[in-house]
């Protein structure tokens, strides 16, 4: 991967986003999430590469694009063979209702260099480069606190934890309350905030809790080119997701995986907002059918970080919505 594909992919999630952000705040996630699909889709063949997806949106029997395994990209002889993950409008309520954290994202890593995590949900813990190493999902919440609090050299009331609002959060929820930290509860977009811990300016310390193992992988890709951490498990509603994961290749189903083991080698990572969120600004609609973007491209081989903003003329756009 010596070619910064990276800077091609922006213009895949760009696409993306200006789709779906039709939709923002119209009450329907499916249509939002379909006009990413679709428009994700559409980009992909303008790139110059033999790529398989392999975190996307379901099984082949389930989702007739970008499911996984299929193939994309123009796959002319000398492209390079990667594997990519990817959502198209990742948060879809959050794209569905207007709310903030919503993402158009594709991490790309060498064929192989991705966990095939199937789509079960995943235990995880993200935090920022200062915090490298300390975290465990076998430790204790209290334990976990404590020790990012040490290695970023602020006392446990003054981190800042995000978690998915969800029921099953309960008991995570009201021990860290006990510890004093203070918690931000998301709705939904548990990869923009795992993201955000990398930024110290976003004011988040930690991620934690229960969320998609897609999610996981692509965040652990982010997080390798930030320099920040992250640990998973995956974690199974029922017997078929076992099933499932064992076909795909996961032997021990009870494993940790590090945040190299979910993104091996050389990765890139691309986002682009789709609404206003931590990281990104998400899409803004001008006058004469011009539209703004914000997206983040980066590698981890390099740690380059690069911002990029776009102003595109929606009538000169060679696909169109
Ligand atoms: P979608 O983009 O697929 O809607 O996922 C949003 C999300 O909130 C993820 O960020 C998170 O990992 C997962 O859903 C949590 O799943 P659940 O809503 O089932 O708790």
């Amino acid at each position: 991967m010596d070619r910064n594909l990276a800077l091609e992919f922006v213009r895949i999630t760009e696409a993306a986003a200006l789709a779906c952000a039709r939709f923002t705040g119209r009450g329907d996630g499916d249509a939002a999430d379909q006009a990413a699909v679709d428009a994700m889709r559409t980009a992909f063949d303008s790139v110059s590469i033999d790529g398989t997806v392999v975190i996307g949106e379901g099984e082949r029997d389930e989702a007739p694009m970008l499911y996984i395994g299929e193939p994309v990209g123009r796959r002319d002889s000398g492209d390079p063979a990667v594997d990519i993950a990817l959502d198209p409008l990742e948060g879809t309520n959050l794209c569905a209702t207007g709310d903030s954290g919503a993402l158009s994202v594709i991490a790309i890593a060498e064929r192989g260099h991705f966990l095939h995590a199937p789509d079960t949900y995943m235990e995880k813990i993200a935090v920022g480069p200062k915090a490298k190493g300390v975290v465990s999902l076998d430790a204790t919440v209290e334990d976990n606190l404590s020790a990012v609090g040490k290695a970023l050299g602020k006392s446990v009331e003054d981190l800042t934890v995000v978690i998915l609002d969800r029921p099953r959060h309960e008991d995570m929820i009201s021990r860290v309350r006990k510890m004093g930290a203070r918690i931000h509860l998301i709705g939904d977009g548990d990869v923009s905030a795992g993201i955000a811990t990398c930024w110290e300016e976003t004011g988040i310390d930690m991620m934690m809790g229960t969320g998609g193992a897609p999610e996981g992988v692509i965040t652990a890709a982010a997080l390798k080119c930030l320099d920040g951490d992250f640990v998973g498990r995956l974690k199974f509603r029922n017997e078929e997701e076992k099933e499932r994961a064992t076909k795909m290749g996961n032997e021990d189903l009870d494993k940790v995986f590090s945040r190299d083991e979910l993104a091996r080698g050389d990765v890139m990572f691309v986002a682009t907002g789709v609404t206003d969120g931590p990281l990104l600004r998400g899409v803004k609609v001008l006058s004469g059918k011009r539209s703004t973007t914000h997206s983040i491209v980066m590698r981890s081989k390099t740690g380059t970080i690069r911002r990029v903003e776009a102003e595109h003329d929606l009538d000169r756009k060679h696909w169109s919505f």
